[in-house]
């Protein structure tokens, strides 16, 4: 199959929409990293998202909506809580778990009786669901495994050949994705961090919240699990990534004294001259934002540059820190030494 690259345009819009109706899958930008679009009611539609990524079959898409009217049919009921979520943070980097109505095929949900839904804020995507009245499902558009794609370049690396259309809308803003929470139980649970923090949603629903603990620690592998996402090895660049928890005197003596050829430093803006080595850095020290926005890339960067062993610096875990901190971890298998 030959894949277009097409800038945003009335006309690649259209092309993007005809896709979708015709149950293809196209690439598209959202404000957190690019998805792989399909129609959220085409059971083979959905097959086909599964194995242009290579996804397991168990781990179920996110449905992305562009009005709250489209939420008929989608979700069997909204909540008290849920809508509270989405007046404050729709359209946004927000997925919210609810009981699946049956407008979503099950293949979508991979069997599970919930779903997760998003209005995302990018304008192409609003404009596709909108104008398609297709309110789609979509992973991010990476091979299954890989950094989450946040430009059009990097989608095209991982699904060249695999689908019809990828529509370029410049570097995603945010650069993770979306923060997934679920309001199945009493008390809301976040299962994965974004850019969209804990401490922002309890000041909406004037309540404490849940984390989950998949966020910042392994899963034993006898607890159940709440979202069949925390499973699976994410973000990996093909380096063996390490984190190192200390100060930055404490960093630079340990990479001098564990340093091979091939091994790289990640570090902040601030440090970038701290090693001689060779260094990226993913945002300044006290920026989480700018390092969610980064992290990816750099991943990505690592890959490019055969990065062997990746030595990390430790982002903070509070507020969007939290998200950068948990892509990191999970990059790094969890791999995290204490200075
Ligand atoms: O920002 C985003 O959310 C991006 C863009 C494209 O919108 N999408 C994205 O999708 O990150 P994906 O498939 O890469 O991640 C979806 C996560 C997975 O960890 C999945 O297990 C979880 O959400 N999830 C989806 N539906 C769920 C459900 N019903 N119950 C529990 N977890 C669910
Ligand atoms: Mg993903």
């Amino acid at each position: 199959m030959k894949t277009q690259l097409l800038k945003p345009n009335e006309e690649s819009i259209k092309l993007a929409c005809e896709l979708l109706k015709n149950g293809e899958v196209v690439g598209l930008p959202t404000e957190t990293v690019y998805g792989l679009a399909g129609d959220c009611s085409n059971p083979s539609a959905i097959k086909k998202i599964f194995e242009a990524k290579g996804r397991p079959m168990d781990n179920p898409l996110i449905v992305h909506i562009a009005s709250i009217d489209m939420l008929d049919g989608i979700v069997k009921e909204v909540n008290d809580d849920a809508l509270k979520m989405m007046k404050a943070f729709w359209p946004g980097p927000l997925t919210i778990i609810m009981p699946k109505g049956p407008k979503v095929c099950n293949e979508s949900c991979a069997g599970l009786d919930s779903v997760g839904v998003r209005m995302p804020s990018n304008e192409i995507a609003r404009k596709v669901i909108a104008l398609s009245k297709t309110p789609f499902s979509a992973p991010s558009a990476n091979l299954s495994g890989k950094p989450s794609p946040t430009n059009a370049k990097t989608v095209y690396e991982d699904m060249n050949g695999k689908i019809p259309l990828i529509i370029d809308g410049g570097d995603c803003e945010t650069g993770v994705e979306s923060t997934v929470i679920s309001v199945l139980n009493k008390t809301p649970i976040i299962l994965r961090p974004g850019a969209i923090t804990k401490e922002m949603i309890e000041e909406v629903l004037k309540k404490p919240i849940k984390l989950a603990g998949a966020i910042t620690k392994q899963l034993s592998s006898n607890k159940p699990v709440l979202s069949p996402g925390m499973k699976y090895k994410h973000y990996a660049p093909n380096a063996n990534v390490i984190i190192l928890k200390g100060s930055l005197k404490k960093f630079t003596e340990y990479v001098n004294s564990h340093k091979t050829p091939n091994t790289f430093a990640l570090v902040f803006d601030e440090e970038k001259d701290a090693l001689n080595i060779p260094t990226l850095t993913y945002g300044r020290k006290n920026y989480p934002s700018e390092q969610a926005h980064n992290l990816f890339t750099k991943l990505r960067e690592l890959d490019e540059r055969n990065a062997k062993t990746v030595y990390a610096r430790c982002p903070q875990k509070k507020g969007v820190g939290l998200a950068v901190y948990n892509r990191l971890i999970k990059s790094a298998g969890f791999n995290i030494i204490k200075l």
